[in-house]
């Protein structure tokens, strides 16, 4: 057997891995909010923002959430070129790729077995993504490439031919990643009928020919006028006649409504097909919106404050979601933006966990955030889920770094670091929930039962 060389994908610098500390990660609860009250039993307070690097912050969440996340969501810089108003999209294409690998490392970490991580990504870097991801994750764990149509418009401005989609390549973290069926809309519904008053419900006519010659399912039946009918030239039944026969007993074949047709169509009870619908790889921007649709929903959102350049639509975070995700399930989007997948998980029933290094973090995310859970933001998804607002977030900062040099080099405490902060610092290093005890003044951390860190 030829041995296949093991393929991946060179870059400068690849070989050189951050060393990253365990930061330790301080609420702030002036910027922290929450309802006034409850607004329903399912009411979620326990979302996360934090505000800084995501590297840090992924590294600084590892300990807490490890195995935890169900479905990582982002929206990283493409590598466009572009200087945004918000944030610098263009680095050199080497370090791009060092910066993702690192933080899909650790997402890679957060995952829950049955969790799955979604990268929205253009042409610009998705098939050196693929191939990275390929690589980190292994390729039988890639889920999907989907084409989301992000541009409602012809794109005649453009010189060249006009990109009008965008990539949003998706991995599982294990066989147990099972993706959610769709809820048939009332048109797929509509489409099931009941012409014969079939007392097992409406169904959906479906083609008991293929368009392949098999000798097994070439053969003649009968219509109701008594008449026998062959699969045309070239082509065959679906079914072996054994298999036609029984659908006959069962009332199961339809020959149009005098039972004299010349082809047979099978009856797909709606009562008996799957509970929804399998999704597909093509996103037209009809259900899951537009970059336009996108900077229309931020029109109302942040009245006075520029308006943030690349948001993506509420529909599209939506229906990863709904693919990805179930009520109360933990969703971690590391390039926050404006927010959008922290404010559509807050509509729809889930945890949230958002960083965002940017200013925008406060001067976006938090106003944005703050309509959604006082029900004033009745735009996006608002109408399609019943938002009436409810439940809160958390906003962190990452503690500055434990040790600092001092003018002679040598590597000394960060004079930042009080003694309670120092405790809570030391008990993450040293892999601790921090759990001060109340007789025991320098007990301050706890692994197991029997296991305690003292810091004195
Ligand atoms: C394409 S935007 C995300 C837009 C978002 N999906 C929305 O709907 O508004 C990418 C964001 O990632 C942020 N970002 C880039 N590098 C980051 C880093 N290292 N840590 C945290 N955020 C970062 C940028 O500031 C920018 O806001």
């Amino acid at each position: 057997m030829t041995k296949h060389p093991k393929l991946e994908l060179t870059w400068i610098g690849k070989e050189n891995r951050p060393r990253l500390e365990p930061r330790v990660l301080l609420e702030d609860p002036a910027k922290s909010y929450y309802a006034k009250q409850r607004v329903t039993d399912n009411d979620i307070f326990d979302n996360r923002l934090i505000f800084g690097d995501n590297l840090l912050a992924l590294k600084a969440l590892e300990q807490e959430f490890a195995g935890k996340i169900k479905c990582v969501v982002i929206d990283p810089p493409y590598n466009t070129g572009s200087a945004f108003e918000h944030y610098d999209d263009g680095v050199e294409h080497s370090l791009w790729l060092s910066l993702i690998r690192d933080r899909l490392d650790l997402f890679w970490r957060l995952l829950a077995e049955n969790g799955s991580i979604w990268i929205m990504i253009d042409d610009n870097e998705a098939h050196y993504l693929k191939v990275l991801c390929d690589e980190l994750f292994g390729r039988a764990n890639f889920v999907a490439n989907i084409v989301w149509q992000s541009k409602d418009t012809p794109g005649n401005n453009s010189a060249e031919i006009a990109e009008t989609h965008n990539h949003i390549i998706a991995y599982r973290r294990s066989e147990l990643f099972r993706p959610n069926l769709l809820a048939r809309n009332e048109k797929q519904i509509a489409t099931y009928k009941n012409p014969d008053d079939d007392p097992r419900g409406p169904w959906l006519a479906t083609p008991l020919t293929r368009v392949e010659h098999r000798e097994r399912d070439y053969y003649a039946i009968k219509n109701l006028a008594g008449k026998k009918v062959w699969p045309p030239k070239g082509s065959s039944w679906r079914r072996p006649p054994a298999t036609m026969q029984e659908l006959e007993k069962d009332r199961r074949i339809w020959w149009g409504k005098n039972g004299d047709a010349e082809f047979p169509m099978e009856k797909k009870f709606l009562s008996e097909v799957k509970a929804g619908v399998v999704n597909q790889t093509w996103w037209p921007y009809e259900f899951a919106g537009s970059t336009r649709n996108a900077s229309a929903e931020m029109k109302g959102l942040f009245e006075g404050t520029k308006a943030f350049e690349t948001p993506k639509p509420e529909r599209l975070l939506q229906r990863i979601l709904d693919l990805a995700s179930v009520n109360g399930d933990w969703i971690l989007d590391s390039f926050a933006g404006s927010g959008t997948a922290g404010a559509v998980a807050q509509k729809m029933g889930r945890r949230w966990i958002m960083v965002e290094l940017g200013d925008h973090c406060h001067t976006h995310i938090i106003p944005r955030l703050k309509k959604v859970i006082d029900g004033e933001d009745q735009g996006g998804i608002s109408n399609a889920v019943n938002w009436i607002g409810g439940g809160g977030f958390r906003y962190y900062r990452l503690a500055p770094s434990l040790l600092k040099k001092d003018k002679w080099g040598n590597w000394v405490i960060s004079k930042d670091y009080n003694a309670t902060l120092l405790a809570e610092a030391l008990c993450k290093l040293e892999g601790f929930r921090y759990e001060p005890s109340e007789s025991v003044y320098w007990q301050q951390g706890r692994s197991t039962e029997r296991d305690f860190l003292y810091v004195t």
